[in-house]
């Protein structure tokens, strides 16, 4: 694990965009694994500058997002469609053909959690997935559980993530239960993963991820075995680590 400790939130994000430029550089045609949650926001801000000034072209980019609430439509601004087009997809020349969001609105879960597996292996594997984290450490919405899933599947979000993540809706009663997530396997798959983390808040998670004991009960623990990957951190979330 590599551990990068930025002074602040900007730092961070530049740093974070920085990687996904090179990435994109590297390879045209890279797949990006992303995520949403309020820790990503500043790295899609840096992207779209980056974009405006010529500087990245994401015309042959294909993007797999971790995950999207269960039975929230899309035109809600709180489903992570929305929160993808409206924070970056809307502002960069990626096709609409490259974007993927798992279908939350489906009818037959199952069926889409299978084609959305499929779609991630057809287009050959992840380059780099963003992660976000959660402050009981989920990956995704791998919630802590008793056995780490494969592959994407349909969850329960635990009491911690609803009250978590009610700051974005007009009430907790209007937080989905439930959402479709990738799996900690299919996390896990990417070839390069980028993990970030801001605020005292995820100290301990990040802690635990670091130097805890792996187990589902730290969803992100499991990825101190992924062979390459890298921790961005502002100095509050990373304040336990020493
Ligand atoms: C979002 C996601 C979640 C978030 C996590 C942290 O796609 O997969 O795991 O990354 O809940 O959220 P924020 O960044 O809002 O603290």
């Amino acid at each position: 694990m590599r551990i990068l400790v930025c002074k602040n939130y900007e730092e961070m994000s530049k740093k974070a965009a920085q990687m996904i430029l090179s990435q994109v550089t590297l390879k045209p045609n890279s797949v990006l694994g992303l995520a949403t949650g309020s820790t990503p926001i500043g790295m899609y801000k840096n992207l779209v500058e980056l974009y405006n000034n010529k500087l990245v072209d994401f015309s042959d980019v294909v993007t797999f997002n971790l995950d999207e609430y269960y039975q929230l439509p899309i035109t809600n601004d709180q489903s992570y469609h929305y929160f993808m087009h409206d924070n970056l997809f809307n502002h960069i020349n990626i096709k609409p053909e490259n974007i993927h969001v798992p279908n939350g609105m489906t009818d037959s879960v199952e069926a889409e959690c299978i084609a959305y597996e499929q779609a991630i292996n057809e287009a050959d594997g992840i380059d780099i997935q963003v992660l976000g984290i959660g402050t009981n450490a989920h990956i995704g919405f791998n919630e802590p559980t008793i056995s780490f899933e494969r592959g994407t599947h349909l969850v329960d979000l635990t009491d911690s993530t609803i009250q978590a993540n009610a700051r974005f809706f007009d009430s907790i009663e209007d937080v989905p239960k439930k959402a479709v997530t990738m799996g900690t396997g299919s996390i896990f798959k990417a070839r390069k993963i980028m993990l970030l983390a801001c605020g005292e808040g995820k100290a301990e998670a990040i802690y635990n991820t670091v130097h805890g004991k792996i187990t589902p009960e730290v969803p992100a623990s499991i990825l101190q075995f992924h062979h390459d990957i890298v921790l961005i951190l502002d100095e509050a979330a990373a304040s336990k680590l020493d």
